[in-house]
């Protein structure tokens, strides 16, 4: 049996045995005496008998066991020309200054405490400064726009928002302020105070009384020495809530506990990105994800190495060397970003010649996730990197690998389009729409076998009903994962596409639900679909048709351009939606229901059977006519 074989069959005969192992690499107040307590919680809890704090395990214990010289954060902003590196003494300094801020602006265990910052390591900071006084951080990514926010305030009500006066897309300073004004307006729920970093491409004014200055308020604690212990908390406190698209407009609050979740992020750094504890990692994705959280800030910190802090593009800023300027430059061990960034540097760079430049010796190999990584970026990436490449498969409710290629115990073999194997704690079947488990080579509904291992999400913030429905309801005794897929004779897993409206566009994941309400808010527009439509680049764009109410006299392309505005402000840049097509009718089944997925399927030019529901099949032709139409 290979080594891959015989850790994941011991975790299979014995997970409580494997769990309690992998809890030794966690410090613990009080050690946990079972791993598994099925009877709390929806479906069970992890370590719920263990106390722990997560800030401590990130920082605290290393400055304690000698690495406090050691970088923790190496911030590189190609967009900014701004460089720093943060020891892990340095780190520390920073988080407890900015605990003692929140603490003075009566933030205690349990508050929750939103972050909306650019990739800036003030925002890593915030977070462990959270995690250290028991609070619920919940980052909200800096591309989503007001109302989003809004939204997100609104379901965790937190105490305090932790902002930042602008982020830097290329070409245009992106003014966060006036995005957080907006959204605090617009929300019921009122955080008492915000705390503001002022950065020099762009200040803001602060509003008396609630908001707060960054730098002055860290820097009165970091000059008394103001000190601020690690809360104890319970293994299943939630440390963080990381809002994601759901089938509708209403984001979902993925909860994660803190000791679950550091077991499996500690346990991930070695079994599967094959990192020692010292060495540098790089993640190139935002905080404002689940990669980002569990692989730019815990899973690194936890396991004392150097992590990246990158705010740029992987084109542009300036060029398509910077992925291989950044691991030359930082001694970059293992790579992990999502596909379309690598998708983007082989448009400007297709021959590889700027990898050519840089001395990539330092790293072992790359990591794709987020989407699916096609074959042809992979051949292409390993030709130019000279380096392995592998795909993984996992959700933001995982918050770790559900499917990968174990590098630090066995590297399996690529099958390309395939994100490798089951990681220990996953027993992954592929059924069918009755539940009826397949052979394997066969497509269906990818679930995994109740329990979820630790680190995946207990339950919803504050619905839990949500949770189950969405989850557990459909196959019972097991997860949905809402994405189709094979699993071949040797186990390997192959992810074919999502059962729901939810599409990946660069790697971020979006509710076309969500789109579609926004869109209907128009007042020219009757009906509307939309559909994820294949695309060299972004592997999906949203693409928005639209019926008009009937007798509107206004120029169609006016109320396009509405449209898509409406949609940007609405959810955000993020969203990249920027096609409306005008139809006169949707395809439906007989009962009302849109088929989207019919469209989807005739216009990405796959193969696909008219329903048998249909309503009238003509209108599918119609559709066509009027996406060549639009695309001519
Ligand atoms: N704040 C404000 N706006 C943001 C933003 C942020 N943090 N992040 C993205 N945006 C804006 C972009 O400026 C762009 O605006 P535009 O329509 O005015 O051009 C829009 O949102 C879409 O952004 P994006 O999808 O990132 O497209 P892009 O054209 O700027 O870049 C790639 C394309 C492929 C280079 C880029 O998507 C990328 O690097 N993706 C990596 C994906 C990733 O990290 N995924 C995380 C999961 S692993
Ligand atoms: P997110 O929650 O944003 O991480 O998005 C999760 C979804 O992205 C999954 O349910 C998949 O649909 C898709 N996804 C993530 N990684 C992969 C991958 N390696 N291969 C195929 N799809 C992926």
């Amino acid at each position: 049996m290979g080594a891959y074989l015989k850790v994941y069959e011991g975790w299979r005969n014995d997970p409580e045995a494997f769990w309690l192992n992998a809890a030794e690499g966690i410090d613990w107040y009080e050690k946990p005496d079972r791993a598994f307590q099925a009877d709390e919680g929806v479906y069970g809890r992890w370590f719920a008998d263990g106390i722990c704090n997560t800030c401590y395990n990130a920082v605290d214990r290393h400055v304690e066991r000698g690495r406090g010289n050691q970088i923790a954060i190496a911030y590189d902003s190609p967009i900014t020309g701004a460089k720093k590196t943060i020891s892990y003494s340095e780190l520390k300094a920073e988080v407890v200054a900015l605990a003692a801020v929140l603490q003075e602006r009566g933030v205690v265990k349990g508050d929750r405490v939103v972050i909306y910052m650019p990739m800036v390591p003030e925002a890593a900071i915030a977070m462990l400064a959270c995690a250290r006084l028991g609070a619920v951080h919940s980052v909200v990514f800096g591309g989503f726009a007001a109302a989003e926010l809004a939204t997100r305030i609104d379901d965790c009500a937190p105490k305090c928002v932790i902002s930042a006066s602008c982020g830097i897309e290329p070409g245009r300073v992106v003014a966060y302020k006036p995005l957080l004004d907006g959204a605090i307006d617009l929300a019921s729920s009122k955080p008492a105070s915000t705390i503001i970093l002022q950065r020099p491409q762009q200040s803001c004014d602060l509003i008396a009384g609630r908001d707060f200055d960054y730098a002055t308020e860290t820097a009165k604690h970091l000059s008394a020495g103001t000190e601020v212990a690690c809360e104890e908390l319970a293994a299943t406190d939630p440390l963080y809530i990381l809002y994601t698209s759901g089938t509708t407009g209403q984001p979902k609050g993925v909860v994660r506990d803190n000791g679950g979740h550091m077991v499996v992020l500690q346990w991930s750094m070695k079994a599967i990105y094959d990192v020692e504890p010292g060495e540098v990692f790089w993640t190139a994705s935002d905080v404002g994800w689940v990669v980002g959280h569990s692989y730019i800030v815990y899973g690194p910190l936890l396991n004392g190495n150097t992590t990246i802090l990158f705010e740029g593009k992987p084109v542009g800023t300036p060029d398509a060397s910077t992925f291989w300027r950044v691991i030359e430059e930082h001694k970059v061990a293992s790579f992990f970003t999502a596909p379309t960034a690598f998708r983007a540097v082989k448009r400007e760079d297709p021959d590889g010649t700027l990898a050519r430049n840089h001395d990539l010796s330092s790293l072992r190999q790359i990591y794709l996730a987020g989407e699916r990584a096609d074959p042809d970026t992979i051949h292409w990436l390993e030709r130019v990197s000279q380096k392995p490449v592998y795909d993984h498969w996992w959700q933001t409710e995982s918050g770790w690998p559900i499917a990968g290629n174990p590098v630090g115990i066995e590297a399996l073999p690529v099958k390309y389009g395939s994100p490798t194997v089951a990681m220990p704690g996953y027993d992954i079947r592929v059924v069918s729409d009755e539940g009826v488990e397949l052979p394997r080579g066969e497509l269906g509904n990818v679930v995994i076998k109740l329990p979820l291992p630790p680190g995946c999400l207990p339950t919803l913030w504050n619905a839990e009903e949500r949770f189950e429905n969405v989850y557990l309801e459909e196959f019972p005794g097991y997860y949905q994962t809402s994405d189709a897929g094979i699993m071949d004779k040797d186990g390997y897993l192959f992810i074919m596409a999502r059962t729901d409206d939810i599409i990946n566009v660069a790697g971020h994941r979006l509710s076309t639900g969500g789109m579609e309400e926004v869109i209907a808010g128009h007042p020219d527009v009757a009906e509307c679909a939309v559909i994820g439509i294949a695309d060299k680049l972004k592997g999906q764009l949203p693409a928005g048709f639209l019926i008009l109410n009937s007798g509107v006299q206004r120029p169609v392309a006016e109320i396009q351009s509405e449209v898509i505005k409406l949609v940007r402000e609405k959810i955000g840049p993020v969203a990249a939606f920027k096609i409306a097509v005008p139809v006169a009718r949707l395809p439906k089944t007989r009962s009302g229901k849109i088929l989207r997925s019919t469209m989807q399927k005739m216009i990405n030019g796959q193969d696909f059977k008219m329903p048998a529901t249909i309503d009238d099949p003509a209108i599918i032709e119609e559709i066509k006519v009027s996406w060549n139409k639009f695309t001519a």
